[in-house]
């Protein structure tokens, strides 16, 4: 075989990078136009090009929680899916639940029943909460338990996490501990 015709079946051999597509998020309010590869997660397209850092990549299989997010008000963990497959949605991150120096009722309980160690969990466990309370199925801290399973905390801060959770729901008194 001649070396150009080597080289023209390395060239279709070898594959070609695909092009990025277009799509709009609108992230924490803001409308947002991205081009973004096939393959690129929600999770690394709101870390990396949008720089929005505050979700968390832990395992990035799906079995942690740290990058949960809300998608059009449903908690989703953001490595497991595409961001390609979301044109048009609406993603809420930890970033967009403060109104300016006002946190959210969650960010305040968890500060108040401590249920923060090394935080790097909090972003995802306050995103969820916040799916959870739309959802409306927790009726006690046994649902809230069950419920929350899908976020690790390796600090193990799970009984202020779900303190901090009744104190929203209403089923503890504010800033009432354990
Ligand atoms: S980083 Fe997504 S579930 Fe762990
Ligand atoms: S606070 Fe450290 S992993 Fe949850």
């Amino acid at each position: 075989m001649k070396s150009d015709q080597m080289t023209d079946t390395a060239a279709k051999a070898s594959p070609s990078p695909a092009a990025k597509t277009g799509i709009t998020l609108k992230v924490n309010g803001v409308m947002r136009q991205l081009e973004v590869a096939p393959w690129t997660s929600l999770l690394d397209v709101l870390r990396e090009d949008l720089d929005l850092t505050g979700t968390k990549k832990g395992c990035d299989h799906g079995q942690c929680g740290a990058c949960t997010v809300l998608l059009n008000g449903v908690r989703i963990n953001s490595c497991l899916t595409l961001a390609i497959m979301h044109d048009g949605a609406e993603v809420t991150t930890i970033e967009g639940f403060a109104k300016g120096e006002a946190l959210h009722p969650l960010q305040e309980a968890f500060i108040a029943h401590d249920a923060l160690q090394c935080g790097y969990c909090t972003p995802g466990q306050i995103c969820s909460a916040a799916g959870l309370l739309k959802e409306g199925r927790a009726k006690s801290p046994t649902h809230i338990r069950e419920l929350m399973s899908g976020n690790i905390c390796r600090c193990g801060a799970y009984p202020n996490i779900v303190a901090a959770i009744e104190q929203v729901m209403g089923m503890k008194e504010k800033g009432g501990g354990q």
